[in-house]
C-alpha cells in the first residue's frame, strides 16, 4: 500500500566529475526499481545532479534547508535556492546535523514547516543515541521528535513527509537495529502518527529504516511490515551497493 523509498545520503563526499559518474553508473541499475529512488547530495553537487538524473527514475535531494526567506546566516541555503536548482527532496534533522551543528528539535520544527510550505519533500530524521536505547527510553525519544518537528504539519502536509527512523548507534558504525527493533521504533512512531494526526494518516506516511543499511541486510530489513525503505549513508556511496539495496 505505502510504495518504498531507498534515498542515498551521500553526506560530505562526491564532487561534481564524481556525481555525475556515479550517477551515469546508477541509471542503467536501478531503472526497474519498483521503489521511488533519491539521492542527497551535497550543495556543490546537487546542480550536477539534477542535470545528470534528468530523465531516469532517480530523483534528487538536499541535506538541509534554513527556515528563513534570505537574509544574514551565513553558510545557510533557502528551499528557494534548492528549488531553483530543481531539487525536490531535503533530509532534515540527520543525526550528524544535531550531534555537531547544535541542531534541536526546535530548529528542525522550523525548517520542516518551510520545506513543505515551499514544495520540497522532506526526509525527516528521528532516533535515539546509545545510551538513551540502553537507559529504555528511545520510545520517548523519538515521540518527542516526531511530536516537535512536526509542530503546525498538516495533515496534508504529511504527504509530502518521509520519516527516517536512524538510531545513532547504528550509523556508520557497521552496526544494524535489527529488523525487529527497527520494525518496532517504526511502529511507535506511527502509532504516535496516528495519535497526532488519525489512524489513515499515520497509515499513509512512509517511515526509512536507517544505519548501516547495506545490501546482504536490505532485503530482510525490508521484509518487516513497517518499514517502507531505507536512508543509505556509507552504501550509497557505490553505484553496485546502493543499486543493490533498491533492488532488494
Ligand atoms: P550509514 O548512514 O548507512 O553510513 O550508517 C546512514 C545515515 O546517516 O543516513
Amino acid at each position: 500500500m505505502r510504495k518504498p523509498i531507498i534515498a542515498g545520503n551521500w553526506k560530505m563526499n562526491n564532487n561534481i566529475a564524481q556525481t555525475k559518474q556515479l550517477i551515469a553508473d546508477l541509471k542503467p541499475l536501478v531503472a526497474d526499481a519498483k521503489c521511488d529512488v533519491v539521492v542527497c547530495a551535497p550543495y556543490t553537487s546537487l546542480a550536477a545532479a539534477v542535470e545528470a538524473t534528468k530523465g531516469s527514475n532517480i530523483k534528487v535531494g538536499a541535506e538541509n534547508v534554513h527556515w528563513a526567506e534570505k537574509g544574514a546566516y551565513t553558510g545557510e541555503i533557502t528551499a528557494d535556492m534548492l528549488l531553483e536548482l530543481g531539487v525536490e527532496y531535503v533530509i532534515i534533522g540527520h543525526s550528524e546535523r544535531r550531534q555537531y551543528f547544535g541542531e534541536t528539535d526546535e530548529t528542525v520544527n522550523l525548517r520542516v514547516k518551510t520545506a513543505l510550505a515551499k514544495g520540497l519533500k522532506v526526509i525527516l530524521c528521528v532516533g535515539e543515541l546509545l545510551n538513551e536505547r540502553e537507559a529504555g527510553i528511545t520510545p520517548e525519544v523519538v515521540r518527542r521528535q516526531t511530536k516537535i518537528a512536526l509542530t503546525g504539519v498538516t495533515h496534508e502536509d504529511l504527504d509530502n513527509i518521509v520519516i527516517a527512523y536512524e538510531p545513532v548507534w547504528a550509523i556508520g558504525t557497521g552496526k544494524t537495529a535489527t529488523a525487529q527493533d527497527a520494525n518496532d521504533t517504526i511502529k511507535i512512531i506511527r502509532d504516535c502518527l496516528k495519535e497526532m494526526y488519525c489512524e489513515k494518516c499515520g497509515e499513509k506516511v512512509r517511515i526509512q529504516y536507517g544505519g548501516s543499511m547495506k545490501p546482504a541486510n536490505a532485503a530482510e530489513l525490508m521484509a518487516m511490515p513497517e518499514i517502507d525503505g531505507g536512508l543509505i549513508g556509507g552504501a550509497s556511496l557505490k553505484a553496485e551497493d546502493f543499486s543493490k539495496i533498491v533492488n532488494y
